[in-house]
């Protein structure tokens, strides 16, 4: 049995390092049998329910893919349609999930709830996104930087990640860095940098692996000899709308294009992004703020970019289910 088993999946800095590698060695393991056909299911006749308080493509049918690979049963309950929030509490909604379910996904709001979540259901809570925290999108980015650079430790690689630094994923980047000993830089302008506790919280922890955690406005110096460029929508779920006008005014310069890219110096620089991506004209919410705001190609991507064979961003995609499906066999499974 796992040594994570019967474990809360909360945030990345819960674990230790060597709890981390486990968990990307399993989830190789785990896609490894899946495309082989070989997958042994761990998961058999469990029950899984999925909160989404907030809109997903990737997390949800991570969770119900890897479910279903593996024996178990999914119930979505989404943003509408539940008593939870308007009229049940995230505690008695605890006490009452975990008498049905073995294992309960959270995206929502606050990290409290799914702190609050993961007290009271008595069962195994697995955060899929709050406000402060995404981890298990880190656990796909880290093995999917494993995989395009193979032989190199992660302690070795450069990871830049440009943009909002204030969010869920500036946040978790900064607690992977520190597990795994990455060389981490935070390049955006200081309005959107992380919370100075959780910065100190994390240099402390990557002095046991060896971790450089560097924070900077200046793209030029931040970017050289990067591995892999990463970044993230300017305004995130649950933001006000009247954020949008300050925040592209702030961040229009760090967009990441080919420009930057060859900033980098490095012609093999591979280009991440958690997705869904502001690249192209495509949706309505890209075309409106495009017209509005007079982004002429792509906001914090360039399309050239994310279409290039620098982009390695469907690979990550398809990871989150690799990895979720880890993490619920660790937490859950009969292994
Ligand atoms: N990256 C990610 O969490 O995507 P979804 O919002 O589609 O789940
Ligand atoms: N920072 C983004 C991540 C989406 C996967 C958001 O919270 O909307």
């Amino acid at each position: 049995m796992s040594q994570l088993y019967s474990r809360h999946f909360l945030r990345l800095l819960d674990f230790t390092p060597a709890e981390i590698a486990d968990l990307l060695s399993l989830a190789g393991e785990l896609k490894h049998a899946k495309k082989n056909a070989q997958e042994t299911q761990y998961l058999k006749g469990k029950n899984i329910a999925l909160i989404f308080e907030k809109d997903s493509t990737r997390t949800r049918c991570s969770f119900e893919v890897a479910a279903y690979d593996q024996g178990a049963n999914v119930t979505y309950l989404g943003p509408s349609g539940s008593q939870i929030g308007h009229k049940e509490s995230m505690k008695d909604t605890a006490r009452v999930l975990g008498r049905m379910y073995d294992g309960i996904q959270y995206r929502g709001f606050g990290q409290e709830l799914v702190e609050t979540l993961a007290e009271f259901a008595g069962v195994p809570v697995w955060n899929g996104l709050t406000t402060e925290f995404h981890p298990t999108q880190l656990l796909a980015d880290l093995l999917t930087m494993q995989e395009h650079l193979p032989g190199k430790p992660l302690s070795d690689m450069t990871l830049v990640y440009v943009g909002d630094a204030h969010n869920n994923m500036g946040n978790s980047m900064l607690e992977a860095a520190a597990l795994v000993g990455l060389d981490l830089r935070l390049v955006a302008p200081k309005g959107c940098w992380p919370e100075e506790q959780l910065v100190e919280q994390c240099r402390v922890a990557a002095q046991k692996t060896g971790g450089k955690i560097t924070l900077t406005e200046d793209i030029g110096e931040g970017v050289q000899g990067a591995d892999f460029i990463y970044t993230d929508v300017w305004v995130s779920m649950g933001e006000a709308k009247s954020v949008w006008e300050e925040r592209i005014a702030l961040l229009r310069p760090y967009q990441v294009n080919s420009a930057m890219l060859a900033l980098t110096g490095n012609p093999q620089v591979k280009f991440l992004h958690c997705l869904p991506a502001f690249h192209d004209d495509q949706t309505t919410l890209g075309r409106q703020m495009a017209e509005q705001y007079g982004l002429k190609d792509g906001m914090e991507v360039s399309n050239e970019v994310f279409e290039s064979a620098h982009s390695i961003v469907f690979d990550q995609a398809e990871n989150r289910m690799h990895t979720i499906k880890a993490v619920m066999v660790a937490t859950l499974g009969n292994k």
